[in-house]
């Protein structure tokens, strides 16, 4: 519900019963039964009240995956509501604030399994100057699953907590292969809600213009004919009615699993239906992101693997500037609207997706082989990918102080302890 300026509603995550496959019924948990999620559509501006109710049989939280919240209303693990209980989420969207979020639970050591049995929604926060209203939106929100022959989800194997979890379904809103209508010109705003699955989309080669990044629009679109979305980042995208139609396809992306994984594999995902109609006009300048100065400090965070002995079992541990996650540990200090520059180094063999809560930043240059090289446009991010052996140099300020956590965004990494803190002063 809606006052000027008040943004209301309730969200219940609770267990429900879908049906993925026709006539096979799935056990799932679910904000409000919708799988994903409902939208939480707001504005600038505006005070945002969730009452939520935790009806599931363990224990929650829920985390707003990149919106700059205080960090006692940011679901932090440290924050759990416990299974019958319920807590007001209470907050304000800053002015610049508009972009493209979602929301999930973030508990201590759980997070991986309440994502993959189906707790994931979408937050989008719209400004009231905003040059691409005129077009028409659709969303695509990109989440996998994995059912057994019964129709439960199954728990993870060894192998998904080494490479993240991956499912047999690639599902566009909750459902497989859609058929998605373009009339004339449409704006999309495409998640990556995988725990573990990138998404190197493609529209069968046709060319589509990237206007929007994590954090909102950039300063003007570019024209690509693909795009790598690491788990947990969002796109806005322009994108024009086909002739007749197109695939959307999620395009082979080695990011060097380990095991007896077999050969990675293109995979259509829908179906892209063309209509003819208007394409309204894409502005010159969309809006701009000014560079962040001069870094105040620096800072480095490491990631990296070891295979260790346990309980006679090989085991892989993944860490954060060599250790795993403690919520009684303090990793990284920062202070208050500083400008910070951060060297995101991937000390281990295969890709991982770097997210940090509570604030937006920007990429400044990439590192690889030696080699340096300057991000060729700028853009608000809060979750970038880091391919093995290479370093990514952000810059970032948080506004609130309190307590942020950063970590590798394939959720069974994040699960198993690939995750730090950082307080703010
Ligand atoms: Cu989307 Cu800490 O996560
Ligand atoms: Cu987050
Ligand atoms: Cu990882």
């Amino acid at each position: 519900s809606r006052r000027s300026g008040l943004f209301r509603a309730r969200l219940v995550a609770a267990p429900t019963v879908v049906e993925m496959v026709p006539g096979v019924k799935t056990a799932a948990w679910a904000y409000n039964d919708s799988l994903p999620g409902p939208l939480i559509d707001a504005t600038e501006g505006d005070i945002v009240e969730i009452l939520f109710i935790n009806r599931l049989p363990s224990a929650t939280t829920v985390h707003w995956h990149g919106l700059p919240v205080p960090p006692d209303q940011d679901g932090n693990p440290s924050d759990p509501v416990p299974p019958g209980a319920e807590r007001l989420y209470r907050f304000t969207l800053p002015e610049g604030s508009a972009g493209t979020y979602w929301y999930h639970p973030h508990p201590h050591g759980s997070t991986p399994e309440q994502v993959f049995r189906g707790l994931a929604g979408t937050f989008i926060v719209r400004s009231r100057h905003d040059p691409l209203a005129h077009l028409p939106e659709q969303h695509l929100v990109i989440s996998d699953l994995r059912l057994a022959r019964n129709g439960a989800i199954p728990d993870n194997t060894e192998l998904d907590w080494m490479n993240g979890r991956e499912g047999q379904y690639v599902l566009i809103n909750g459902q497989r292969e859609p058929e998605i209508r373009v009339r004339g010109r449409q704006r999309w705003r495409v998640w990556n809600a995988c725990s573990a699955r990138y998404l190197r989309l493609s529209l069968g080669g046709r060319p589509f213009w990237l206007v929007g990044t994590d954090g909102g629009l950039i300063g003007a679109a570019r024209r690509m004919t693909e795009l790598l979305l690491a788990p947990g980042e969002r796109a806005e995208w322009i994108v024009d009615a086909p002739d007749t139609e197109t695939k959307l396809i999620a395009l082979a992306y080695d990011r060097q699993k380990m095991g007896d994984v077999g050969p990675e594999r293109d995979i259509v995902i829908a179906t892209v239906k063309g209509v003819s109609g208007d394409a309204g006009a894409i502005p010159d300048t969309l809006r701009p992101v000014p560079a962040l100065g001069e870094p105040a400090s620096r800072k480095r965070v490491q990631f990296s693997e070891t295979m260790s002995m346990e309980n006679g079992r090989h085991e892989m541990k993944f860490l954060v500037n060599g250790k795993t996650f403690d919520m009684a540990r303090i990793d990284l200090v920062s202070r208050r609207g500083r400008i910070e520059e951060w060297d995101i180094v991937n000390a281990s063999h295969m890709d991982h997706p770097f997210h940090l809560h509570g604030t937006q930043f920007q990429v400044v240059e990439r590192v690889r082989g030696g080699r340096a090289v300057p991000e060729p446009f700028l853009a608000w991010r809060d979750t970038v990918n880091l391919a093995p052996e290479e370093t990514v140099r952000i810059r970032v300020v948080q506004a609130f102080a309190g307590i942020r956590m950063f970590h590798c965004h394939i959720l069974e990494h994040e699960g198993q302890g690939m995750m730090g803190q950082l307080r703010v002063e």
